[in-house]
């Protein structure tokens, strides 16, 4: 069977008749008809959720709103969840953040010229530059903890210091670092290798629908959202400022791309069944929310 599940529900969810699927995707009409049975229960599940899908975005505005928030779990006393993720591994130091030093281009010519790239060179990152893209989107200036709450604080904001991104990298071509995928230690500022080799980089890959900026990037930004750290405070409207810290992330990550001369995609397009397995989040506890090629820009 050459067709991808994906393409397959994509073309078939929209109304597509097998011929035309078959047409489109170049494949066999035995096939199709494969894939169909190998996904009917999917293929229901999606019709009867259809019509809750077809105003979740309106619903989700509307009954996000303060007065159907009701008492948070904080407010009842439910346990603190924890600041950052427990993740063990072999552990990879990074410049320490008081070293990095970078000719600095004004603050002005760094909005006005930021833009978004998706074609880099084949120049290697350096371990600084890294660090200090980490430093600008991800880094733990100071952390708090008590019985009650355990916070950080970073350089980006987060609705009530809640910071409930982590972030993943997977790596391809940075100096002194081998390809695969790391995780992100805010506190320690170090990564923690999570998974070695080239297999990871093909189901990112994928998971991004093949967009190309993915397979020529030195590094791929990942984030992930653990949406309790901020429920926890805010109840379901605290799922409307995952998205709004994600976009602070997302934006000191481009203008730190820009003053280091790097270039940066911002990607929304991917899948998140796929990204989510990929990277062994179960999509409700943690579930991956953002992500962005980052690579020297083309001469
Ligand atoms: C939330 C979000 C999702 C995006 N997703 C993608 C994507 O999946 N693929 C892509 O090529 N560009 C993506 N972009 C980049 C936009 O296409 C880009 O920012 C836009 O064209 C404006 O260009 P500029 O950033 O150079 O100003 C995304 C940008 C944002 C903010």
């Amino acid at each position: 069977m050459t067709i991808r599940t994906f393409d397959y529900l994509y073309y078939k969810t929209r109304g597509y008749s097998d011929a035309e699927i078959s047409e489109l995707t170049k494949t066999k009409l035995e096939d199709i008809a494969e894939m169909e049975s190998s996904c009917i229960e999917t293929l229901k599940e999606i019709e009867a959720l259809k019509p809750k899908a077809k105003n979740i975005g309106e619903d989700f505005v509307y009954l996000t709103r303060y007065v159907y928030a009701g008492k948070s779990d904080q407010q009842l006393g439910e346990t603190r969840p924890d600041a950052i993720k427990a993740r063990s591994g072999e552990l990879q130091p990074l410049p320490a953040v008081g070293t990095l030093k970078f000719d600095s281009k004004s603050f002005q010519k760094v909005v006005a010229e930021r833009r978004t790239h998706r074609k880099y060179s084949s120049e290697k990152l350096s371990m600084e530059e890294l660090s200090f893209l980490l430093w600008c989107t991800s880094w733990s200036r100071d952390y708090r903890s008590n019985e009650k709450s355990e916070f950080t604080f970073r350089n980006v904001p987060s609705a009530g210091s809640r910071h409930p991104l982590e972030t993943y990298l997977e790596i391809r071509m940075v100096e002194g670092l081998k390809p695969g995928l790391y995780y992100y230690h805010p506190i320690k500022h170090c990564l923690i290798l999570l998974e070695e080799g080239q297999e990871i980089h093909q189901k990112i890959y994928e998971g991004c629908l093949r967009q190309e900026m993915i397979a020529r990037s030195a590094v791929n930004f990942i984030f992930s959202a653990v949406p309790y750290r901020t429920s926890w405070r805010y109840g379901q409207r605290g799922y409307r400022y995952l998205y709004l810290d994600a976009g602070h992330v997302g934006q000191n990550l481009q203008l730190a791309c820009e003053n280091i001369d790097a270039g940066s995609c911002m990607i929304g397009a991917y899948l998140d069944e796929a990204m989510n397995d990929a990277l062994g989040f179960d999509g409700k506890e943690e579930f991956v929310i953002y992500i962005a090629s980052v690579g020297i820009k083309e001469a």
